[in-house]
């Protein structure tokens, strides 16, 4: 949560801090601020979106060469002026801006507080600059030398940039469990909680470590442990365009990754699947098979979308490879006291990598001794780092605070691990192998069909925009699906949806159905159509408003349903990479129809790496 920059070079920093901001809006949006070296230490900052920002700094004098931006996910504090970043110093010398939060901050502020210190915000971020201030004073020491110190007391996860108005040519960054990139320039640095703001202008990046000081002037780069010992930077090569983190004329990102789909299914693919000797290639896994062939259990552990993915799996994983799974939320997880052996396999699964939780409960699981493979779409990011193996899912950078193709792109890997591993461990038959990898080549077609329908979805839209809840039904492999149309819908479009197995329906939430509930069945063809026609009875019996999405063609379906949405044929363990792209569609075009932010819901944030 939250996204920083910052710059220091021959630029003008502000424009290229303020087109970073906007990259990383998907990161919270809850106000956002500058920190200029212009005539001294300036800062500006406003409640609302980055644009609101913009806006009020139009015809400023913003001349700077360096500078530090930040975009906000509330957390101590509400959204406000007052608690935007970045963050002035008692004295007015030191700005900072911060991502994550200051666990121990009430210790810290008390003891500031009965020095004399007072404060102006309802941060963390303003007490631990405070705390940087007073030991800077106390010890007369360098600013590096404070921030040292000061990161030995703090407990929590952080990162932090700071400027200093005595020392304008240069910038102090840390970093502890929140991402920090530095971008390398000729003789100009940048820095940012992911790769968006710097790839236009370098492709050389530094991942900073956690527990690493970063020093930055315009050609040099000194990076340190807190001991004060001196590492050398690992330079990196980007492989990323601009043109993946642009819309590319689609009005939203999220309807531009609902359509990259085939693309990036297919991505996730390549190199992997190969039909014509009917082998999957997988180092990660290769490397680990007999770990994983031989594992007593499987625990998944992810959160909200990533977590319907794991649970999708579950029913794979199980079916194909008779191995036990249990699906966990990594929020869960952490705090109980699981019982994990070594011979368990976790599977932690995040788009973005950052997921606190999920960071949290994989170190949880490793002191118990178990082997963790990770499943992650952002390449370097934490979760990738501490696993001991993993796939990484390929669907390219995800911008739409609503997780689509990553979700997709995740059931693809999860896919081909369990038929990786179920094949090796002899538990499926050549036959129905082969099939599967057929039928999972043929997926991204399959996919570029269900896109076809993206019209008929919106007119579906616009009839059911009006509703105040809605119920989503599935059995077997659709019923994660359900789960997971449930929250696009509340997220995108703020209207009260839940999913449920559609058998449970009868024990509880069957009194929800009147002539008002719209009622998504996800109802494609496979070994439970029949029960799940007849809790499609149920609802029509009670006058709920039934759209479902069928298999094309399926007549009994079309016959009650108020409207269907038929999608192609294709094995009931692959049928969800398939019918839930309706239900992402049907969620974006509700929500632009109803005039939500799609891109940017309310009180959500990309990347949550808070608890
Ligand atoms: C929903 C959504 C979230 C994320 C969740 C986990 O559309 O995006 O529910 O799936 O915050 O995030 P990652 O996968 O980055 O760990």
């Amino acid at each position: 949560m939250c996204g920083i920059v910052a710059y220091i070079g021959p630029r003008e920093a502000y424009p290229v801090i303020l087109k970073g901001l906007k990259r990383l809006e998907y990161r919270g949006y809850d106000s956002s601020g500058v920190a200029l070296l212009h005539d001294g230490l300036k800062v500006y900052k406003k409640k609302g979106k980055v644009a609101e920002l913009e806006e009020s700094l139009v015809g400023q004098n913003l001349h700077a060469h360096a500078g530090i931006g930040h975009t906000r996910w509330a957390t101590h504090g509400e959204p406000s002026d007052r608690n935007a970043h970045p963050h002035q110093s008692s004295n007015g010398k030191l700005a900072m801006i911060h991502n994550g939060i200051i666990e121990n901050y009430t210790q810290l502020k008390n003891e500031l507080i009965r020095k004399g210190y007072q404060f102006k915000s309802d941060t963390d971020t303003e007490v631990l600059l405070n705390f940087i201030e007073d030991i800077q004073r106390n010890n007369q020491c360098i600013l590096e030398e404070a921030v040292r110190i000061a990161l030995k007391r703090v407990v929590g996860a952080y990162v932090i940039v700071l400027l200093d108005k005595d020392n304008p040519d240069t910038l102090i960054a840390a970093r502890k469990g929140s991402p920090l990139v530095i971008g390398v320039g000729r003789g100009e640095h940048f820095l940012a909680s992911d790769a968006s703001p710097i790839i236009e202008y370098t492709k050389e990046v530094v991942y900073v470590n956690d527990y690493e000081l970063a020093i930055l002037k315009a050609d040099e780069l000194v990076l340190k442990n807190l001991g004060n010992e001196k590492i050398t930077p690992f330079v990196q090569k980007l492989d990323m365009e601009l043109a993946a983190i642009e819309k590319g004329g689609y009005d939203h990102f999220m309807l531009k990754e609902i359509f990259e789909q085939p693309d990036t299914i297919f991505d996730c693919l390549r190199g992997r699947l190969d039909i014509t000797n009917n082998t999957i290639t997988m180092a990660g896994v290769l490397q680990n098979i007999d770990q994983l062939k031989s594992a007593n259990r499987i625990i998944i552990i992810a959160c909200g979308t990533s977590w319907h993915a794991g649970l999708t799996a579950e029913y794979i994983i199980e079916e194909l490879c008779r191995i036990p799974v249990e699906v966990e939320y990594a929020s869960e997880f952490r705090y109980r006291n699981p019982v994990v052996h070594p011979g368990d396999v976790i599977i932690a699964i995040s788009q973005s990598g950052e997921t606190a939780d999920t960071m949290v409960a994989i170190e949880r699981a490793k002191e118990q001794g178990a082997f963790i493979f990770g499943v992650v779409n952002v390449v370097g990011s934490s979760i990738a780092r501490i696993s001991h193996a993993g796939a990484y899912t390929h669907a390219g950078h995800e911008i739409g605070v609503a997780s689509t193709k990553a979700f997709t792109a995740q059931l693809v890997v999860l896919t081909l691990i369990a038929l990786k591993v179920a094949w090796e461990k002899g538990s499926v038959d050549q036959e129905r192998y082969t099939h599967l990898l057929h039928e999972l080549y043929a997926i991204p077609e399959k996919v570029r069909e269900v896109l076809l329908l993206n019209r008929q979805i919106e007119q579906l839209a616009k009839k059911y925009q009006g509703a105040t809840d809605a119920l989503y039904l599935g059995r077997g492999y659709n019923f994660p699906i359900a789960l997971e149309g449930a929250l696009k819908l509340k997220e995108i479009s703020y209207i009260h949806a839940e999913g449920y197995p559609a058998a449970e329906m009868k024990h509880g939430p069957i009194a929800l159905v009147d002539e008002h509930l719209p009622v998504v069945f996800v109802a494609t063809r496979d070994s439970y159509h029949e029960k799940i026609v007849s809790n499609i009875q149920e609802i029509k019996a009670r006058k709920g408003k039934v759209i479902a999405v069928i298999t094309a063609g399926d007549q009994t379906i079309t016959g009650m349903a108020d409207d269907t949405i038929g999608i192609p044929e294709a094995d009931e363990i692959l049928a969800p990479l398939l019918s839930v792209i309706p239900l992402q569609l049907l969620s974006y075009h509700i929500g632009v129809a109803k005039g939500c932010d799609v891109d940017k819901p309310r009180n959500l944030a990309k990347s949550v790496t808070v608890e």
